[in-house]
Order: structure tokens, then sequence, then C-alpha cells
């Protein structure tokens, strides 16, 4: 079991972040050999402010290892410093098909109605992704609920380069496939936190207001503010789980409270049953005060040692090349490169 998973570096790193991926990641370094690595190349596919970049790399590296990730045990890195990504991305651009991308319902989203003025790179984004992966023969990769497509992609164009080079692996490694089909873990304990503003949108580090979303590094007063203002209905809470249907919101705190507390939301319901939404919101507060803020903190920490930083990020690289240059050397003598 090789893990690889990746987030990047564009902003704030968030409560989705941490219930859809993080806290899966910190749960596999015991069981898997991880790869972690913060996607610095796919942030720049939109505007990244070249002040801020670096800054950001760190703190999502910060994040990780705040979080509980052993920067010994696991491998962590950043796309950038390891140029095999980019190269096999190359390659695999030549397998994947324009149809399969056009599906691509992210992109959709993302570029809504002004898709011509699209960075070529957000269109071709997740062929990097699958570069990431399969760079490693990664055989899991725990992600949230939002990166499944981009995962099934990358079992796709595995497959496609399997079949399109079959004869030349078999005779080459003796074989019948080269690249692995990586897995989706989609079992982080929210795999899809929603906006706080809005139960239907996807929590964001893009989101224009800051109040749709929980940051890591955000403090007691900003979390008050921010579960006090959250958007909710008019009823009573009900005490069974299937009572939230039809309440976007109220099923985004509930599931919150969950997955911060590792409690079933059914036992949260039973909790809250029957009570105001004023109750909820002030235990979850006091819960993300007491399970967040030392995360954040341990991060300002970390933060302000760049220095311990860039070694481990140095470090990570150096082993992460350790298994993508040889796997990446394969792939070109396979496509008859070398
Ligand atoms: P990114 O940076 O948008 O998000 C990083 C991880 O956090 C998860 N996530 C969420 N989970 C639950 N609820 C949310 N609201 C939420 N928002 C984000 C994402 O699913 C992801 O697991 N393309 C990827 C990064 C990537 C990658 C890879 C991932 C690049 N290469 C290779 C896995 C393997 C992305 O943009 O994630």
């Amino acid at each position: 079991m090789r893990v690889f998973s990746g987030i990047q570096p564009s902003g704030n790193l968030h409560l989705g972040n941490y219930l859809g991926a993080i806290v899966n990641f910190v749960s596999l370094q015991n069981k898997a050999e991880c790869i972690y690595c913060v996607v610095d190349l796919h942030s720049i596919t939109v505007w990244q402010d070249p002040n801020k970049l670096y800054k950001n790399i760190h703190e999502i590296t910060a994040g990780f290892i705040a979080s509980g990730l052993d920067p010994n045990k696991n491998i962590i890195f950043n796309q950038s410093k390891v140029k095999e990504h980019s190269e096999l991305s190359w390659i695999l651009n030549c397998v994947a098909r324009l149809g399969w991308l056009n599906r691509m319902t992210q992109f959709k989203e993302k570029a809504g109605k002004n898709k011509e003025n699209m960075s070529i790179g957000l269109y071709t984004y997740p062929i990097l992704m699958a570069a990431d992966i399969l760079a490693y023969k990664a055989t899991h990769v725990p992600v949230g609920e939002d990166q499944k497509q981009h995962i099934e992609l990358s079992r796709d164009i595995a497959q496609k380069f399997n079949i399109d080079f079959k004869d030349r692996i078999k005779s080459i490694i003796q074989k019948d496939e080269f690249f692995i089909l990586p897995k989706p873990l989609i079992n982080g304990p929210v795999p899809r936190v929603m906006s706080l503003r809005d139960g239907q949108k996807k929590m964001s580090s893009s989101d224009l207001s800051d109040m749709t979303r929980i940051n890591i590094l955000d403090d007691e007063d900003q979390i008050y503010n921010k579960i006090r203002k959250s958007k909710t209905d008019s009823d009573v809470i009900p005490s069974d789980f299937l009572g939230v249907d039809g309440r976007p919101e109220l099923k985004n705190l509930i599931s919150i409270y969950a997955g911060v507390s590792k409690q079933s939301p059914e036992d949260v319901i039973k909790e809250f049953g029957g009570e105001q939404f004023s109750k909820l919101k002030k235990n979850l507060t006091d819960l993300l005060i007491s399970e967040i803020c030392p995360i954040g903190s341990e991060m300002k920490k970390i933060i302000s040692d760049p220095l311990y930083i860039d070694e481990v990020l140095s470090d990570g690289a150096e082993r992460a090349r350790t298994i993508s240059e040889p796997i990446l050397a394969e792939t070109k003598k396979i496509i008859g490169l070398a």
C-alpha cells in the first residue's frame, strides 16, 4: 500500500481540508508508506501573488506537521521541487483524451461562464494530478469527495497507457501492466464540508468571503463570530438524523460537530434534538476552539521557523525523487523515448 495525496497552497488551510483529507492522512501514516505533497504547480493554474506563494507553501507544510504528520515517517515536499511530476504530466497529456477532460465538473464549476478566459493549466490540471499519483505508482489516494472524479480520470489514464503500450511493457518489464490503478479513499470524518453561509456550496479557500469557512489559523474570536453568524433555518433541531434532509445548513453543522468530536451524526443529533440552534452553535464553537485552535497555535510555531520547513521540504523532495525518477525513466523507455 503506497499512499499519495496533495493540498494546494492557494490560501487558507480550512476545516474542509482538515476533515475531508488531513485527518485521514494522519491515520494512514501508521499503516502505509505515505507521500504528502504541497501541490504548488496546481495552485498557479489560477493567479497566485508571487509575494505570498512561498509563504503559503510553508503554511501548508506547517499545517501537515501541526496536524500530526511526522516528516520522518512520511515524505513531505512541494511538487515543483520534483521535476518528474511535470515531465510525466506532459507524457500523460498525450495519453488522455479531450473528451475525458471535457467531462470534469470541477473545471466547469471553476470556469463558469468565463471559460475562454481561464488558463490552459486549469483545464489540464487533472492530468498533472494523475502524474502526481502515477509517478509514485500510488495504490491509494485519500481525498475529499470533490476529488473523486479526478482520481477516476487518473485510473482511466493509467489503464489507457497500460493498453496502448501492452507489448512494450511485457518485453521491458515482463509484466502485463505498468501503472497501478489508484483507488480513492474518501473516508475522512466529513468527506464534504459545506460553506457556513450556503449549505449547498462546499467550503473552499477560493470563496471570497472568509465568513464561509473556518481556517485552521483562525483565533477564538474569529471562530466564535463565524459560527454565530453561520446560516441556519428557523425550525428546531430534530432528534433523528433523517430529519436533517432538506436542511443542508443544519446537516453541515451536525456533520462538522460529529467529525471534530469523533462521534456519529446520529449520536450528535440525539444530543441536540429539540434544542434551539443557539445551543448547537455554542457547543460547536467551544468544540472547535478546543480542537482546532491548538493545531493553529502549533502551526504558527512551526511557521516561525522557516529554515526547519525548508529542510523538511528538501529532504522530502530528495526522498520523493528516489521513487519517481526510476518510474519516469521506465515510462520513457516504454514509450520509446529512451
Ligand atoms: P485541494 O487543495 O482543493 O484540497 C485538498 C484536500 O482537501 C479536500 N477538501 C475538502 N474535503 C471536504 N470538504 C471540503 N469542503 C473540502 N475542500 C477540500 C480535497 O478533496 C483534497 O483532498 N487537486 C487537489 C490536489 C491534488 C491531489 C493530487 C490530491 C493535486 N494532486 C494528487 C490527491 C492526489 C486539490 O485541488 O485539492
